[in-house]
């Protein structure tokens, strides 16, 4: 679904990603993890099309993340490390997700639902002033209710106290098995249960990859 082959993003004369090579497949349930500043968000956002690879090539289904950037948005559900500061009330959002991308306002409120975060309490509120695991839990339903075939999730944990944290990995757990996954965490104890594949980073360089 996803082949990385040879990347190379350099910032300031480093090698941010140093010649990586992944392939993901259908169905892979990914934990990418590794030190900060190994390069994790950058191999993400070079699979999403926002950063230009210096060399080598990324393809999603056969897409180039760059020229063909709305095929390869269209099939990924991303949630950011850092949600966006969205001006939007929830309103708003919602009409503009569900216009952009097709997905059922309905779905997105359910899911949110299931994440304990009543959406309709807050309608007339912009993005920005929820909580930040009001944000997180609304960007988690967003990605959820889009029911793509590929979710990227960087560090979606970080903002949610524990009980959201075990409701938002059981609707993990009742993906179907084709989806694929590809989280960035730093808590491996937490989605144990949730993966097929380690992938540990360093230094710009995939340094184990490991298929449990
Ligand atoms: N837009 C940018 N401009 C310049 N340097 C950048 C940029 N984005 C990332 N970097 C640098 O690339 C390196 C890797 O950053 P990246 O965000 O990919 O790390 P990470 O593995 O996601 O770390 P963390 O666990 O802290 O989120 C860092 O040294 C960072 O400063
Ligand atoms: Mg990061």
């Amino acid at each position: 679904m996803i082949e990385v082959k040879d990347a190379v993003k350099r910032f300031l004369d480093t090698n941010v990603l140093d010649h990586v090579d992944l392939v993901i497949e259908r169905g892979d349930k990914i934990a990418l993890m590794g030190p900060n500043g190994a390069g994790k968000t950058t191999l993400v956002r070079s699979i999403l099309g926002f950063y230009h690879l210096d060399s080598g090539k990324i393809e999603v289904e056969g897409y180039d993340p760059i020229k063909n950037r709305v095929k390869v948005l269209e099939k990924i559900s991303f949630i950011p490390q850092t949600p966006p500061p969205i001006k939007l009330s929830l309103t708003e959002l919602l009409e503009y997700v569900s216009k952009s991308t097709g997905t059922k306002e309905e779905d997105i409120k359910e899911e949110a639902k299931r994440m304990d975060l009543d959406i309709s309490k807050n309608l007339a509120k912009p993005f920005f002033k929820l909580s930040g695991g009001m944000k997180q839990k609304l960007l988690i339903a967003i990605a959820l209710a889009k029911r793509s075939d590929i979710l990227i999730f960087d560090e979606p944990t970080a903002n949610l106290d524990p009980k959201a944290r075990e409701k938002f990995y059981h609707l993990l757990s009742e993906l179907p098995q084709e989806v694929s996954t590809l989280f960035i965490t730093h808590r491996i104890e937490e989605v144990e249960g949730l993966i097929n594949r380690k992938i540990y980073m360093d230094l710009g360089k995939v340094v184990e990859d490991e298929r449990l």
